[in-house]
């Protein structure tokens, strides 16, 4: 395809500010031109809508290679775009792990001509298992930015200590840009055999739950590593208000950490899990209501610096067992910005940062995603309609499993057109690959 694109009527919302304007994107992925009143080949309308740089999301589940099933890279894409996301960070914990150059070669491969920009995370450690460190450096030489043992945490204190020193050691591969260790935080030595939160919940339901402490002692640990090594950690999933309390005090103290919250931790609460359904089970648990309040504070005061979906697709054999049999898990892309949006008492531009530029930068992926709408940058672009209400449907979803939490919901916010790379990946809510 040779054609430009004109994006239409529409009010630009991006880090340098908000201004009415149209936009011309070509078919060399960038954008050709800003500014009232244009023409193009072809057009989206864009009237009423806002149109920002697409979404990133630091946190997808997206199970190819091993449970293809659940999900695959392509379908997890296809999700992925209907949410607005034009770039997304591939979680290593599938089968095989991504631990080593030839699999995130193979991931990588796998999400070329999808429907968003599929990039990987590795594993901190040779098959998620915390005992030795992983070839990393050969990771960051196929393309790794971020490492995560994600699905567990790094137990190990020591080795934690020299994932920190070892990443460090290799921005030379990268130009200088700075390598992430991304934690899920959880001492499993309190977590063993739990199902949900410990607390009143948990207690008066007779579930087995894990206390706030399971997350927040690792939070306190590599806060100390972080300021033992000087190394850079993203806090994943964060859900305690405590461990949002520990970070803002370490950012505060100078320390070179970044922080997500998922959709689900700041929308849904333990007391979901009185149904028993097994659609509420995740990891780490749904909370309590005080540490909603604390994420939402979180994310309106700059401690947590982006939204994640942790999105987690589980086949409905899988899924629909006891709770107890379970696996933890929810879907997340195609809801994420409508929740926020519904849920989140900020103002939009701030909802964007946290979804677009924030973790665009944390994913060492700015300027080509989440960087400004002008004349020579990258189009990965969202258009989305903030005032447009609709409800959810795990069947209507593009993803190959059902397990959203929010069925029924109704929700306002609707993500109408995807730009990747130039060409319309989603056009009035539809996918077009
Ligand atoms: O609920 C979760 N599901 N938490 C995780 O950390 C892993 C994820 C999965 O892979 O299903």
């Amino acid at each position: 395809m040779s054609r430009t694109l004109a994006i239409r009527g529409g009010t630009i919302i991006d880090s340098t500010g908000t201004r009415r304007s149209d936009v011309v994107v070509g078919p060399d992925g960038s954008v050709l031109a800003v500014g009232p009143g244009l023409d193009a080949d072809d057009s989206l309308d864009a009237s009423g809508c806002v149109v920002a740089p697409g979404f990133v999301d630091l946190h997808v589940h997206l199970r190819e290679p091993g449970r293809e099933e659940a999900e695959t890279i392509e379908s997890g894409a296809r999700g992925a775009a209907l949410g607005g996301f034009t770039a997304v960070l591939a979680m290593p914990n599938t089968t095989p792990t991504v631990d080593c150059a030839p699999m995130v070669t193979e991931v990588l491969e796998l999400g070329r001509d999808t429907a968003c920009d599929v990039r990987t995370s590795g594993a901190i450690t040779v098959g998620r298992r915390g005992k030795a460190l992983a070839p990393m450096a050969e990771m960051v030489r196929a393309g790794v930015r971020l490492f995560t043992d994600d699905g567990s945490g790094v137990q190990d204190d020591r080795l934690m200590r020299t994932a920190l020193e070892y990443a460090g050691s290799l921005s030379h591969l990268t130009g200088g840009r700075p390598i992430v260790l991304a934690q899920h935080c959880e001492v499993e030595a309190l977590s063993e055999g739990s199902l949900m939160h410990e607390g009143r919940v948990s207690s008066s339901l007779g579930i087995p739950g894990q206390p706030a402490e399971a997350e927040e002692l690792m939070v306190m640990r590599d806060i100390a590593m972080s300021r033992l090594t000087g190394g850079r950690i993203h806090f994943q999933h964060l859900s305690t208000a405590g461990s949002v309390a520990m970070v803002r005090a370490a950012k505060a103290a100078g320390l070179p950490i970044t922080a997500e919250a998922t959709t689900h931790h700041f929308t849904l609460l333990d007391e979901c899990c009185a149904s028993f359904d097994p659609v509420f089970k995740v990891h780490p648990p749904l909370r309590t209501d005080a540490d909603v309040q604390a994420i939402k504070q979180g994310l309106a005061d700059g401690t947590i610096d982006a939204i994640a979906t942790d999105h987690a697709p589980h086949t409905s054999h899988d899924k629909d067992r006891t709770f107890a049999d379970a696996p933890p898990g929810m879907l997340g892309l195609e809801t994420a910005f409508a929740l926020a949006n519904t849920e989140l008492d900020l103002p939009i531009e701030d909802i964007l940062a946290l979804m677009s530029w924030r973790p665009a930068v944390i994913a060492g992926l700015d300027p080509v995603h989440g960087g400004p709408i002008a004349v020579g940058g990258a189009a990965n672009i969202v258009v989305i309609d903030p005032e447009m209400e609709w409800v959810v449907s795990g069947e209507a979803m593009a993803s190959r499993s059902t397990n959203t939490p929010y069925e029924g919901r109704k929700v306002k916010g609707k993500v109408r057109h995807t730009i990747l790379r130039g060409q319309p990946v989603v056009v009035d809510g539809d996918a077009q690959r």
